[in-house]
């Protein structure tokens, strides 16, 4: 969501600030620009390109009138605060500075009425231009480009990053960073700023983050860093583990195709860092609690992440009998949740940087929580701000409805469970053993049901044809209902709902008819009975039922008038790992008979830095 990239260079940027901004296309964004100081004895000029849409309309933009100079920054926007249009575009300009933004400056509209009373004009609809009106304010009042910053950055309201360059100033950049990550790139006579390690990667390894309310100059040999409080401050440089090769499709049409079938093999790698194999044993890092001296942990994420983390509820309260709270992070933030003394919490994340998930582990810090994370990214700010990071070892994830991570996130989750349990003595070691051999066989499991795609792409053409789809589960496939109707509406347009199968009965069974399919994830574990009632329950309303078992699950239901596909037999404690890869490929193969763009769904984003 939103991304920011910047060179003080040696050698013309123009060409390289695009390349970092297809790096940051994973983010999810709607248009993109630069601009560049074009030198000119002491002022430069600033010279801009926007385009609508994809980078590639930028890029043709770039070709037609190639800006040129050596210092430049480029952004790839969500819209927020205005239609995507080329007149919202960053970066936004006067002439003495431009300015690229990630975030939400929330005071913005008083920020604007005193800055039109001054007689300055607005040319667009985005909060980002008062901040660039505002310097320019400062800089025609007499003060440098470090005063001028110096003295807007208190005035912001919001959560955001920028960088800047001045007219005047042809040898600098300087940023900022409130809430939003921003990362700088130390290179060999050159400077660069990211959002992310990503966006830097081809260009330099070495990395440093700035901190909440740091803001810096960067000039082509040195970054002078300051805190929020003017002082001068050093951040480490550490090396970055990201390539700075572009992550490809391979032989795959889309990159949410590669990435479920990349599944078993990362589900694997990460099995793989959580148990010792030889000793059929969980061997996770020391855990920053005594989890026998908790009385609760909370588990805070959001979209597919909390799907996990429900999961992650019954494996807890199942294996370890500790309660757990689960919520959404949005919701968790602004509750002012009471918290146990001494007590524990868990963000999932893929990225790391969801802001409402950063939120909400500042809250539990600040109510004296420990904090562990789940995370995919580990430079995020989320892995940085976490006692423990575990890390979930999917790889970049590219497509932006989340599938490699969510498995990924599952198998760690549910390695926690056995530590948790094993650590509180409500599980034995053959207990233990015989849950990580579960765990252990999941990769292969995955790639019997990916053998099968052939089924779910043929389902997929008649559920191209509906308005309407349930999907039902109970226990832990409650969940994967739920991530099954996310994942086919986002991808597909479809409209789809996931409901606990024993609440039918209390509202959507109205909703059945011939036209409405309904997906049921029945693994045959110790509720199918109960499932397979409210099966016939929909057949007897004339509703359709597709239902994911394995052969005995099928042979256990027994009846006619359903379509069923067969799925691995499989321990039903990682049944939920297992049955996520059918509800993707029938969300992925739906979205791809209907045409939409499954990488991009329209209005998503990867990284989601606003609330
Ligand atoms: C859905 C999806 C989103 C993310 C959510 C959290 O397919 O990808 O619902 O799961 O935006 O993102 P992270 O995990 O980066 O915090």
């Amino acid at each position: 969501m939103c991304g920011i990239v910047g060179i003080v260079g040696r050698a013309e940027v123009a060409h390289r600030l695009v390349e970092g901004l297809k790096r940051l296309e994973y983010r999810g964004y709607d248009s993109a620009g630069i601009a560049i100081l074009r030198e000119n004895g002491v002022n430069a000029q600033i010279e801009r390109r926007r385009a609508a849409g994809k980078i590639a309309n930028l890029e043709a933009a770039v070709a037609a009138e190639p800006p040129r100079g050596r210092v430049g920054i480029g952004h790839t926007r969500w819209a927020t605060h205005g239609a995507p249009t080329v007149s919202n575009a960053h970066p936004h300009a006067t002439d003495r500075v431009a300015i690229v933004h990630n975030g939400i400056i929330e005071n913005y509209r008083e920020l604007k009425d005193e800055l039109i009373a001054k007689g300055r004009r607005f040319e667009s609809e985005t909060d980002t231009e008062v901040v660039a009106q505002m310097l320019t304010d400062y800089l025609d009042q007499g003060m440098s480009a470090e005063d001028a910053m110096a003295h807007t950055m208190p005035r912001l309201v919001g959560a955001f990053a920028f960088a800047v360059l001045f007219a005047d100033r042809s040898d600098i950049l300087v940023c900022a960073r409130r809430s939003s990550p921003l990362a700088i790139g130390y290179g060999e006579g050159e400077m660069y700023l990211g959002s992310d390690a990503q966006a830097l990667a081809a260009m330099t390894k070495r990395i440093s983050y700035l901190e909440e309310g740091d803001w810096a100059v960067l000039a082509r040999d040195r970054a002078a860093i300051h805190d929020a409080s003017g002082a001068a401050v050093e951040r480490p440089i550490r090396t970055t583990e990201l390539s700075g090769a572009l992550v490809g499709k391979g032989n795959y049409r889309h990159y949410m195709e590669k990435e479920i079938h990349e599944q078993p093999e990362v589900v694997g790698y990460t099995v793989m860092g959580t148990i010792d194999a030889n000793a059929r044993a969980v061997k996770l890092p020391k855990l920053p609690f005594d989890p026998a001296q908790l009385s609760r942990l909370t588990l805070v994420a959001c979209g597919t992440a909390f799907h996990a983390a429900l999961i992650a509820k019954y494996w807890i309260e199942q294996l370890a009998r500790l309660p757990v709270e689960v919520d959404i992070a949005s919701e968790f933030r602004y509750r002012a949740a009471a918290m146990p003394k001494g007590g524990a919490a868990v963000f999932v994340s893929q990225s790391g940087e969801t802001l409402d998930t950063l939120a909400a582990l500042r809250y539990c810090r600040s109510q004296d929580q420990r904090i562990l994370s789940v995370v995919n990214v580990p430079e995020s700010t989320i892995a940085r701000e976490s006692d423990l990071v575990l890390r979930t070892l999917a790889g970049p994830e590219i497509g932006v409805a989340s599938t490699k991570a969510f498995t990924t996130q599952l198998v760690v989750l549910a390695s926690l469970a056995i530590d948790l349990a094993r650590a509180r003595g409500t599980i034995d070691r053959a207990r233990e053993m015989a849950l990580v051999d579960a765990l252990t066989h999941v990769p292969s499991h995955i790639a019997a049901v990916l053998q099968s795609r052939a089924r779910f792409k043929a389902l997929s053409h008649k559920l191209a044809e509906a308005r309407d789809v349930l999907y039902l589960g109970r226990g832990t496939s409650y969940p994967i209902a739920l991530e099954g109707a996310l994942k086919l509406k986002e991808l597909s347009y479809i409209h789809a709902e996931g409901y606990a199968a024993g609440e039918m009965k209390h509202g959507p069974i109205a909703l059945i008819d011939e036209d409405v399919p309904v997906i049921v994830i029945a693994p045959p574990d110790e509720l199918f009975e109960k499932t397979a009632s409210n099966i016939q329950e929909v057949i007897a309303r004339g509703g359709r039922v597709v239902m994911f078992s394995d052969a005995k699950g099928i042979e256990r239901f027994g009846g006619t008038g359903i379509d069923a596909i067969a799925t691995p037999a499989v321990d039903p404690f990682v049944a939920p790992i297992v049955y996520a890869v059918p509800v993707q490929l029938l969300a992925y193969h739906t979205a791809d008979v209907k045409g939409t763009d499954v990488d991009q769904p329209r209005n998503l984003a990867k990284s989601v830095t606003v609330e």
